[in-house]
């Protein structure tokens, strides 16, 4: 099928890429002539694991472009994955979101075209998005035109860092639309995925387990609310297990171990009960806050949601907390920072714990030393005025160190030479974020380990 794609974020250019893999021809598009050019030069602007390799593998599927009048006339699907950024009142800013969709509208061939809401966006806004696109037909015909497209939601679950696997092998699709001609054109556009007959790539190869993928087709509000809904629960199920660590502490109990007491219970499951600095990224922020406002714009209050989202607070603070405890006094102090993107395997940093935590320790009159495999060029670039000292070797960040916090659990801070860091380190304290670290073999060592919930 021809397919444009509409934004090469993380969401456009990942799902831009899959459907190329599949045998799609597959047109994506920015508006940013900058990133479009690094693209057709073999750039790729994120850090995403395996996608260099599959662009390699797609190539001949993918086209990269600026212009809408070359994308879109001859897409039979065109996805809308542009930035929702978080606006004032917690719903998203859905600017570039109309933006797309009058350029679509005037661009549309003379075939039907199923427009689909890629982005996470508000309930109701495959409504909105349909009538943007019917006006702006209207203005370019002079007239009314019906039946030329239909718009659906599809709502994505890829998470960062395992983005590809999440789109070849995942665990559902859900599509909705309110008109069926819409769903079977995405019911097509998606068989390889769903009855897992496209040939893997070498480099991820199908899980063992991996059989045919459960669609979901339903009405559009019910497809935009599933996503957040999605999203939501995973969010609140970390608060939950971090509300139990703050107990665990004061109890003296072992959370890893309740948490996997409670996640072998099949109804409950293990995944997405490690407990310790909480959640930050793109998504789960930004998607309970515009939850809560949809609700609130329905005269709904939502308390569990709004809960998590305070608990996820509340952890963040408690790193303050659990330092000063341990060390007193803060300032003049120097502090390394393991870690800055919001979680391993990837570079982005949108509400990661470590801004908020390093912004903290300085306003305490704290230095902050910090260290990220991967994220730190980013980094530099994103908060050149951020105040915190980044430097590329990890034991140079720890030297002469009152504390250290493991912030994001990258494989490399659990291997490194601890003994060699007991003896640079000014004082041996370790926070562990994320309860990683061997606590035994760190006490041996001559370390005060602290773990967020006890
Ligand atoms: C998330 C959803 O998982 C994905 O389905 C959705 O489409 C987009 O949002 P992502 O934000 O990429 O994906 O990352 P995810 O792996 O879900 O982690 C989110 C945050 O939760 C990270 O900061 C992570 O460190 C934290 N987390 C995750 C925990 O604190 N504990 C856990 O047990 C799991």
């Amino acid at each position: 099928m021809n397919v444009a794609i509409i934004g090469t974020g993380y969401v456009g250019l990942t799902t831009g890429v899959c459907l190329a893999y599949i045998g799609h021809a597959v047109t994506c598009l920015d508006t940013d002539a900058r990133k479009v050019e690094a693209l057709k030069g073999g750039q790729i602007p994120i850090y995403e694991p395996h996608l260099d390799s599959l662009i390699a593998e797609a190539a001949e599927n993918l086209h990269f472009t600026t212009s809408y009048a070359e994308a879109i006339p001859n897409a039979q699907v065109i996805f809308i994955a542009v930035g929702t950024p978080p606006g004032a009142s917690g719903s998203p800013n859905l600017e570039y979101l109309s933006q797309a969709a009058t350029s679509i509208g005037e661009h549309l061939g003379g075939k039907f075209t199923v427009v689909v809401n890629k982005s996470t966006v508000p309930i109701g806004s495959g409504n909105w998005v349909g009538s943007i696109i019917r006006h702006s037909l209207e203005e370019r015909h002079g007239r009314k035109i019906n039946g030329l497209f239909a718009v659906a939601s599809n709502p994505e679950f890829l998470r960062e860092g395992s983005a590809i696997g999440d789109s070849l092998y995942p665990d559902r699709i859900v599509i909705g639309s309110d008109e069926s001609h819409a769903l079977e054109v995405l019911y097509t556009l998606y068989r390889p995925i769903l009855d897992q007959t496209f040939a893997p790539p070498t480099f991820l190869p199908r899980p063992d387990d991996k059989g045919a993928v459960p669609l979901v087709s339903t009405d559009l509000a019910s497809a935009e609310l599933i996503k957040y809904a999605a999203n939501a629960f995973l969010a609140l199920k970390i608060s939950f297990i971090n509300e139990i660590g703050q107990l665990s502490e004061r109890v003296g109990a072992d959370i890893s171990e309740v948490a996997r007491g409670i996640g072998l219970d099949s109804r409950i499951g293990s995944r997405f009960l490690s407990a310790g600095l909480g959640w930050g990224g793109s998504c789960f922020g930004k998607d309970t806050a515009a939850l809560i406002s949809t609700g609130r714009e329905y005269g709904l209050t939502m308390p569990i949601v709004e809960a998590a989202r305070w608990v996820n607070q509340r952890q963040r603070d408690r790193v303050i907390e659990k330092l000063l405890q341990e060390l007193k006094i803060l300032k003049g102090r120097t502090v390394a920072l393991l870690g800055l993107a919001f979680k391993p395997n990837t570079d982005d940093l949108r509400e990661a714990p470590a801004l908020e935590i390093a912004q903290k320790l300085i306003e305490r009159g704290a230095r902050v030393q910090a260290h990220d495999p991967i994220a730190m060029e980013r980094f530099c670039r994103e908060h050149p005025a951020s105040g915190v000292h980044v430097c590329e070797d990890v034991y140079q960040v720890l030297e002469d160190c009152d504390a250290a916090i493991l912030v994001t659990e990258w494989t490399e801070y659990r291997e490194l030479d601890w003994a060699r860091v007991a003896e640079i380190m000014r004082e041996k304290v370790i926070l562990d974020g994320r309860l990683v670290l061997d606590r035994v073999e760190l006490t041996k060592l001559g370390f005060r380990y602290l773990g967020l919930n006890g």
